[in-house]
């Protein structure tokens, strides 16, 4: 296997110093100006948003939820769906009114969008008053080509075709003070047949353990207490490295960081979970008892052509090992409706699926077709009507399931971290049980980041109600 590009320490100085650079520039101005920063798709887009945010605030920028405050606008793209892309569109087609009230005004486009080359062509072509583009690998390089555009006209296109890099010591602005994101690996080697991901995110590639534990211990310093390791198949962890090393001996390593905190991770790949991983699960105290194990599809013949390398016997198996180690473990997954040639009667083993596992929750999707994809050339006859009634069908079954899985939380006490707190009048904080389900919370903002017991006293399909011990 190729060894991981690290960015050199000397070239990361070298953006750090522009970062200081901008920072004497906007210092002349009369006002401290402000940047906009927006985030469409993943945990790994958000992760990478916090680090944009880090050198704009180098730079010197402070931050405002309105475009038309901004000096600087950053749109952080996904592409994983046609959806999530005609959305960015229409907002970027819109700020074109902005800029013409603010000419000086920066509009930057980055992630896994504009890493496709037709979306760069017609952002090039059609929408001009686009200053930045710039993709996933060219990301570490955001403070030069800030640096550039305030000393020289013109615009930047940045999506170099490469299998990427690591680059450690950019700075961070984190939007949480209780979570946090933490990116272990980047990039996909996947190829299943309807993702764009490895096309736009490049190879796995691994950080060094040591920097991942060292970011990890200075998060728990800080006070945060529930950090989620990101990956887009995190049980591939490590084999890069000059030393291999697999997750579970990661998991285990972050486990033993002394603190009061939990730990999460996302994604895994079913095909690579292995038994090792839910000992593991099962050994480590601050691991939390929930897992994220997409299965897209149950016919096996669906799930050949989706280049999952799995089959539904093999998936199910692995979810039995797991609950008979970890009994109350709670199971969510993603699951594609309607795949090119998915039949009904296909379709329905999903639905056998969801009753024999009974997910916690889901993330249903309708199969959008991504340019360049091999499943995007596939046969696609069936209608949308019947995609559609089917996912109708996929939902309410869950809906159903999460009900009653819901339901049998009322009159247990449970440890919940106070993660958040909402405007509701009855509950002013939100909480996560210990396998992350949303408890709504009566009780004041004083009580946000700590763990406490909370008696669980109502439940909807949605969240769990309750109150504190
Ligand atoms: N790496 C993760 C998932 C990343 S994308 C994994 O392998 O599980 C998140 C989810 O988006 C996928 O699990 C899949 O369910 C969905 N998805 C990806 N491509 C899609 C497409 N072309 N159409 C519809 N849903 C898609
Ligand atoms: Fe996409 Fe498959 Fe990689 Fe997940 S594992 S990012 S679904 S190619
Ligand atoms: Fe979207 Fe890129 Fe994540 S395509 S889902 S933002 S990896």
């Amino acid at each position: 296997m190729d060894r991981t590009t690290v960015i050199s320490p000397a070239d990361i100085e070298k953006q750090l110093a522009f970062c200081r650079a901008v920072a004497r520039l906007t210092a002349q101005w009369p006002d401290r100006p402000l940047a906009f920063v927006d985030t469409y798709g993943c945990q790994q887009n958000e992760a990478d948003s916090e680090r944009i945010r880090g050198c704009l605030e180098q730079m010197g920028f402070g931050f405002t939820q309105d475009e038309e405050q901004a000096r600087i606008v950053v749109i952080n793209t996904c592409a994983i769906r046609e959806h999530a892309e005609q959305r960015v569109f229409g907002n970027v087609g819109a700020l074109v009114h902005v800029k013409r009230r603010h000419p000086e005004q920066l509009i930057c486009l980055c992630g896994c969008m504009v890493q496709q080359p037709h979306a760069a062509q017609k952002l090039r072509e059609s929408y001009r008053h686009v200053d930045l583009v710039f993709g996933p690998h060219a990301l570490w390089k955001f403070p030069e080509m800030v640096h550039t555009l305030l000393t020289q006209r013109g615009r930047i296109f940045q999506t170099p075709d490469e299998a990427g890099s690591i680059a450690e010591g950019l700075p961070v602005v984190r939007q949480d003070s209780v979570k946090a994101w933490v990116s272990i690996m980047y990039g996909c080697n996947n190829f299943c047949s309807y993702c764009i991901v490895p096309y736009v995110r490049g190879r796995e590639r691994s950080r060094r353990p040591e920097d991942i534990l060292a970011e990890v211990r200075q998060l728990v310093e800080e006070g945060y207490k529930d950090i989620t390791l990101l990956g887009q198949n995190v049980n591939s962890y490590g084999k890069d490295l000059a030393e291999p090393m697999d997750f579970s001996t990661l998991l285990e390593e972050v486990n033993a960081i002394p603190g009061d905190f939990l730990i999460r991770f996302m994604t895994s790949h079913p095909k690579d979970a292995t038994q090792k991983l839910f000992e593991t699960m099962a050994r480590c105290q601050k691991v939390a008892p929930v897992l994220h194990l997409p299965f897209q599809a149950g016919n096996d013949r669906i799930l050949k052509v989706m280049n999952r390398r799995h089959t539904r016997a093999e998936y199910l198996e692995k979810i039995k090992a797991l609950k008979a180690l970890i009994p109350d473990i709670v199971l969510t997954s993603d699951i594609i409706v309607g795949f090119p040639g998915e039949t009904t009667e296909e379709f329905e083993d999903t639905l056998k699926v969801l009753e024999e596992v009974r997910f916690d929750a889901l993330f249903t999707f309708i199969y959008s077709p991504r340019q360049g994809t091999p499943a995007a050339k596939m046969g696609d006859p069936m209608p949308r009507e019947e995609k559609l009634a089917n996912f109708n069908r996929l939902t309410a079954l869950q809906d159903a399931i999460s009900e009653e899985k819901h339901a049998a939380y009322v009159g247990k006490t449970l440890r919940c971290l106070i993660d958040g707190l909402s405007d509701d009048i009855r509950y002013g904080l939100t909480a996560r049980t210990p396998g992350n389900r949303l408890v709504r919370v009566a009780g004041d903002p004083s009580a946000l980041g700590q763990f406490r017991q909370v008696k669980i006293t109502g439940a909807n399909k949605w969240s769990l109600f309750g109150e504190l011990v």
